[in-house]
């Protein structure tokens, strides 16, 4: 392989962890997404408290918004995240080199930036073990997850590394309900310690989830998937859910020639 050391270094970690974390070398990118956030959630409702510290007006937004207003409000975000024609670039390049080493520099990606805010104790918003794949999505996605706060233990997401995936082979069970699966595995998960201000990038077909927030801080981080342009699609396909992002010049002279005679 022609990789230089680092990337030959990164690249062994992925394969081993299943995931890889850096801290955000695009600062711009990073102060464009935090200033959206402190923008969106102060328009949403004059009750919100808002702290001086963005870390802390984002931790304590269950001390502003209770759990049965948290999904028109997670909508209002999403939507405010959708109708900014900037977003999405900006949370390409914040995750720019990651993606280099571990998809490639031509690129698809999806057209929504998702986001979740996970409350504490709040158990209307868990995402049960599962890996991307199982449901259709295909094995050359991966994907960008970052955090608006430091997340760490059950403020965090799980992820299943490749050394223990051959127990979810062995798992048998009469009723395959994925909290049996969870139990089963739950000594091996990894919680994914990372801090606001770094961002990850992991392979889907590996089992990950949450479970209930048990810490006293909300958990808000966004996530969204890649893949290399021209690898194989799975039930995600190009144009509804995709969206082709940095094609090179003789791609687009490839895909538009023809021949003279
Ligand atoms: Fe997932």
């Amino acid at each position: 392989m022609f990789l230089n050391e680092f990337e030959i270094k990164q690249s062994r970690i992925f394969f081993e962890k299943g995931y890889l974390i850096s801290e955000i070398q695009e600062k711009e990118s990073l102060k464009y997404i935090s200033d959206f956030f402190v923008n969106a959630t102060s328009s949403y409702s004059t009750n919100i408290k808002i702290n001086e510290n963005f870390l802390d007006t984002l931790n304590d937004i269950h001390n502003s918004i209770n759990v049965e207003e948290l999904n028109s409000f997670r909508l209002f975000i999403i939507d405010s995240m959708a109708k900014d024609k900037k977003f999405r670039e900006h949370y390409y390049f914040l995750s720019k080199n990651l993606l280099d080493i571990v998809v490639g520099n031509e690129l698809a990606m999806q057209n929504r930036v998702n986001l979740s805010i996970q409350m504490p104790n709040d158990d209307s918003s868990l995402l049960p073990i599962h890996a991307d794949t199982w449901s259709g999505d295909s094995p050359f996605e991966a994907v960008v997850w970052m955090p608006l706060v430091d997340c760490y233990d059950t403020k965090s997401m799980y992820l299943l590394s490749p050394e223990h995936l051959s127990k979810i082979t062995n798992f048998k069970s009469g009723d395959e309900k994925s909290n049996d699966l969870f139990e089963y595995v739950k000594d091996d998960v990894e919680w994914i310690k990372i801090d606001y201000g770094q961002v990850m990038i992991f392979n889907q077909s590996l089992p990950h989830g949450n479970i209930i927030n048990t810490t006293s801080e909300t958990r808000w981080s966004m996530n969204c998937r890649f893949k290399s342009l021209f690898s194989p699609y799975g039930d995600k396909g190009i144009g509804e859910f995709f969206e082709p992002i940095t094609t090179k010049p003789m791609t687009k002279l490839g895909l538009n020639y023809n021949f003279p005679f």
